[in-house]
This record gives C-alpha cells, structure tokens and sequence, in this order.
C-alpha cells in the first residue's frame, strides 16, 4: 500500500472545487420540513422571544410567510397550534373543526396545492394541565382516553385538508387508534407521520415557551412528561417505539430531538424500510443562535456543520426552523 510521503489525503481536500467533488450536499429543500407555529385571530406576526428569527401567526399571515419559504423550494410545513378557547381536561379544543390550525391548513392547501402540509397531533398546548393527556382525578395519565382525542384531532386536520398527520403524544397504541379512525373516515391517503422515538429531553423549553404548553404539577402527576416520552438511557426501550409504531400502521417514523440522539436517527434507518425522519427540536435551533450572539461561534457555519451531522445519520426527512432560512444557510437551488 501506497503510504506518506506519496500518499497525502490532503489532496483530496486542498481547494473548494477538489471538495465539492467529494463532499455530501445538503439535501435539497424538497426534504425539508419548516415547523411553525399557529393562534387564532387576524393579522398577527410576533417574534417568540426563546427562539428569535421564529413567529406566531394567524392563518392569514402564515401564509404569507409559508410563501417565503415555498418560494425557496422547502417541500413541507408541521403546524403547531393554539387556542383562545378555555383549556380544558382533555383538550377539547384541539379537534374544534374552525381551530386554527384547521383553518390554516384550508388556508395554506388553496394558496399553494403543492405543498404537503402536516400538522401536530397532541393536546399539551389545550390541556388545562399542560399534559398530553387527560389526567384521572388521582393525578394520573389516562392513555386510553388520550388516544380517542388524538384520534379526533387527526380526524379533523384530516378532515381539513391536511397531507400527513403527525402525533407526538407518546401515548401507548396512539398509532392504532389513529389508522382505524382514518380508514373508518375513508382518509386512506392521508399520511400518518409517528413520532415514533421520541425523549423526554430538556432541548423542548424554547417551544413550551412558543407554545404555552409546559406540563404542570398536579397532585399525583409530575411537572415532566417522563412517565410518558422515551429516556434517554435507554436507547432499546426507544427503539422499540418506533417498532410498534411500524406495526400499528404509521407511513414515516421520527426520531426526535435530532443532533442529541443521532446514534438513534441511525439506529432506526437501519431497522426500518419505512422513511426516517429527524427533528432538530427548538432547543437545539435557540442554542445555537445564544452561541452566536456571546461571539462563541459564526451562526452560518454552526448551523451547515450540525445539519450535515443530521445528514450523515440516515435521515430521509429534516424536520428544521432553519428551513425558513434555507437560501441563507445552504445556497440557492
Ligand atoms: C408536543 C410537542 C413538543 C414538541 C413537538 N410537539 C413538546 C413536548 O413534547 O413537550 C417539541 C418541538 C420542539 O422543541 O421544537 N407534544
Ligand atoms: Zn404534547
């Protein structure tokens, strides 16, 4: 074998052209998902303080703003919404047919039919309690009733409109409830997007704060959804989630948070023939932005060098607030 002096793999790496020979490209926006945010009401566009450069609208200015990101070729959008309703036990208001996020999803599909619009499906942000379930008069998570809501909730974003539906409640057999109700409803094109491993991680505080959808304490029920989302010390238990998920019908599997847990965007492209995607969660978008500001770091390079770490995992799909922003960060396409 060839060895120093006349091996040098330098060569390979001496110019921006001998590189971009060889280099992984950042998949094309097609592949990627922007996550947003939607209230109800008219005209609004405020800033979230815990993740600048990210909004809260109302149907009539997300679509302005999905605009922007369409125009740059980004294939998707995974809303998130809210309510001016009261909160409720069991979230009542997140299946209300004129929600907002049911009326975005109108919205958004009659401005732009190319897009694949995909929405949330959970009840933290509508539960009085902040959980994604309801909770027993004991305190306890009630994780059978918690897949009929997740299953009317489906119903109605599918109802709606919406390409692919995405439930991130961790709800034991939630997958289940959610395929029979969407064959019995006759929705045997819409999408069913799992949140399939996904942690109870720490990276999530920025969207709570987004979301106004922090759990609380109550009586029997701590003020953390441990009890419910995967840990993170054990990776089997994890990867088993998104088994089941498989088993019980979903189309796209997810691993989530993204650069924490990239061994698991691995491991689940390797035991599935399903697509993976991968959320870089708002934690790991808001930490990098503090980098930047204190001067530690240049935004742009940190934000190429960790989404090329999503990439070098496995994903298929790259669910990213950086996709608002992808013209910026990976160049026009
Ligand atoms: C709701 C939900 C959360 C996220 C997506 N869906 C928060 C949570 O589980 O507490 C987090 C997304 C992010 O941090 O960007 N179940
Ligand atoms: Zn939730």
């Amino acid at each position: 074998m060839n060895t120093f002096p006349d091996l040098r793999l330098s060569r390979l790496r001496r110019t921006a052209g001998i590189r971009a020979m060889f280099d992984l490209e950042i998949p094309a926006p097609a592949k990627w998902c922007w996550p947003t945010f939607v209230v109800p009401g008219k005209g609004i566009k405020e800033e979230i303080a815990s993740m600048p450069g990210q909004y809260r609208y109302s149907p009539d200015t997300l679509v302005s703003a999905v605009e922007k990101v369409v125009q740059q070729g980004v294939g998707s959008v995974l809303l998130f919404g809210q309510t001016d309703g009261v909160k409720d036990n069991g979230g009542s208001q997140a299946w209300h047919d004129h929600g907002a996020v049911q009326q975005a999803v109108r919205l958004l599909k009659s401005a732009f039919p190319h897009l694949t619009v995909m929405t949330d499906v959970c009840l933290c942000a509508y539960t009085d309690h902040g959980h994604c379930a309801p909770l027993r008069p004991d305190g306890s998570l009630d994780n059978d009733a918690a897949c009929e809501c997740l299953a009317k909730v489906a119903l109605s974003h599918a109802a709606a409109g919406a390409d692919v539906v995405a439930p991130s409640a961790m709800m034991d057999g939630q997958i289940a409830a959610i395929r029979a109700a969407l064959t019995e409803n006759d929705f045997n094109q819409t999408l069913l997007m799992a949140y399939s491993t996904k942690f109870a991680s720490a990276c999530y505080g920025p969207f709570r704060d987004a979301e106004d959808s922090a759990p609380q304490l109550r009586p029997g029920m701590p003020a953390d959804r441990k009890g419910y989302q995967a840990s993170y010390a054990n990776p089997r238990n994890a990867l088993m989630e998104s088994v089941l998920d498989e088993a019980e019908g979903a189309d796209i599997l997810m691993v989530k948070p993204a650069l924490f847990y990239l061994d698991m965007v691995r491991a689940v492209r390797e035991q599935t023939l399903l697509p993976v995607a991968a959320y870089n969660v708002s934690g790991e978008y808001s930490m990098l932005i503090a980098t930047a500001r204190q001067g530690w770091g240049d935004l742009d390079e940190l934000v190429r060098e960790s989404t090329m770490g999503i990439v070098r995992a496995g994903a298929d799909l790259i669910i990213s607030y950086w996709a608002s922003e992808y013209e910026r960060f990976f160049g026009k396409r």
